[in-house]
């Protein structure tokens, strides 16, 4: 491509933008041969995007519209991108998007439409889109998709459908009966309540699936399917899950790496939950409503290197449930536990489990017991959240007995304790 050519179609569209008043601003970039145009908005007036803005040029291989005030979209706006392969046209207003606004442009595979006010999509929309790869529909108003929709789309690996209003429940269990090839999918804050249990099956190569905000009650079936295999990362965070009592739950889930369960209402787990998935590295149990976890938890399960237990309730700590991990940060801020047991750390070592990073802090730790850890840590080079350690704040309790009394009946009376002179907290007796 000449560069003469490029200077010349640059300023002939600045003059010509000139004289139309609130028509996006758009500049043309020449990035390692990359056509980019990028549009700006003119003024604090929403604008109805029409041929002649961006369309009818054979050089524009990536558009950015981002944030540009666009509320409507003319049928030929997009008319004669022949080399298009990146669209953005995030963070508008558009809340239609006609048939056949996105003929053409057979090459576009990256599409970004996110944070509009979309509330569906016509069937046939994608019908020209082989070769999309992104498609980022997150954050519009999104109730409904109607059968067929993605079917075109067959190279399709990466789809964003958080922040819609979408319902599990009326979502056609075969709607990604042609996407097999999707690699990522999100459906974060939706309502994925009651959704088909057989509508992701068609997937072969799902990495990523993210439920986070999603209403949930139970793990769902949809994602724990024997296709599921190939999943790495499954993230239910922010739900209401009250418990993880099936041992065969996440039976067909043996290549999972990340698991992440924060912030559910979290009581009780079995303690062969986690076991099928033996490639498990991160666990993410964080907020949850633990008060104590199964002896053999974790045990065994060779691949842990990181487990977060921070903001639960729980009072105490099994060292056997690490044993044969290969634990390296363990996150126990924010519980009930006032002791551990006796060379905490080391015991993790012998078992090979060589702790890094060891989060301990907020809990009412008999004093005792706090110094033997810290004692651990320090001699082990383990780092440890010490902030509120610095001799002024308030971090442990005692009586008259200065020694770790390892015990679970003794709990009540240093929990007590620390709600009253650490937290502050007035209790009724
Ligand atoms: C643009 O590309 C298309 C398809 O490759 C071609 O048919 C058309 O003639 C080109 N237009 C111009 C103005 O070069
Ligand atoms: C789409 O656009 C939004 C907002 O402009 C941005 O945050 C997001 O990262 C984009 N998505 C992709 C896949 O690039």
């Amino acid at each position: 491509m000449p560069i003469s050519k490029i200077y010349c179609s640059c300023h002939l569209l600045l003059l010509f933008l000139t004289f139309v008043k609130a028509t996006p601003k758009c500049e043309i970039m020449n990035q390692q041969t990359q056509y980019h145009v990028t549009c700006t908005p003119n003024d604090n007036s929403d604008y109805k995007l029409q041929r002649g803005l961006v369309s009818d040029n054979n050089d524009t291989i990536k558009l950015t519209l981002r944030a540009c005030r666009i509320s409507e979209v003319e049928l030929e706006a997009f008319e004669n991108l022949f080399a298009l392969e990146y669209l953005d046209i995030s963070q508008n207003k558009i809340s239609e998007l006609k048939l056949g606004v996105l003929d053409g442009m057979v090459e576009v595979n990256h599409l970004n439409l996110s944070q509009n006010l979309l509330t569906g999509f016509p069937l046939g929309l994608f019908d020209q889109k082989p070769n999309l790869n992104t498609l980022d529909l997150s954050g519009n108003k999104i109730e409904n998709l109607e059968l067929g929709i993605f079917d075109p789309l067959m190279k399709l690996k990466w789809l964003d459908l958080s922040g819609n209003s979408l319902k599990g429940k009326d979502i056609n269990p075969y709607i990604f009966d042609q996407t097999t090839k999707i690699n990522y999918i999100s459906f974060a804050r939706n309502n994925m309540n009651r959704a088909p249990e057989n509508l992701l099956n068609a997937l072969e190569d799902l990495r990523t699936l993210n439920l986070d905000r999603c209403l949930i009650t139970e793990i769902p079936a949809f994602a724990i399917g024997r296709n599921l295999r190939t999943l790495r990362e499954l993230i239910i965070s922010t739900n209401q899950i009250t418990k993880l009592d099936d041992a065969t739950a996440f039976i067909n889930l043996d290549n999972l790496n990340t698991l992440n369960l924060a912030y559910n209402v979290i009581e009780s787990i079995d303690s062969n939950t986690f076991k099928p998935c033996k490639k498990l590295r991160v666990i993410v149990l964080r907020g949850n409503k633990l008060t104590d976890i199964p002896d053999t938890l974790f045990k065994d399960m060779k691949s842990i290197g990181n487990i977060d237990l921070s903001h639960n309730e729980i009072t105490s700590i099994p060292v056997n449930a690490f044993r044969g991990t290969s634990l390296k940060n363990l996150n126990l801020a924010s519980n009930r536990i006032t002791y551990l047991a006796d060379n905490f750390c080391l015991e993790l070592k012998n078992s090979g489990a060589i702790l890094t990073k060891f989060y301990f802090n907020q809990n009412p730790w008999q004093c005792a017991c706090l110094r033997n850890i810290l004692d651990e840590v320090k001699k082990y080079k383990i780092s440890y959240n010490g902030i509120m350690y610095d001799g002024k704040h308030p971090i442990c309790v005692t009586t008259s007995e200065h020694f770790c009394k390892r015990h679970d009946t003794f709990n009540s009376v240093y929990k007590e304790l620390y709600d009253r002179l650490v937290l502050g907290l007035q209790i009724d007796t």
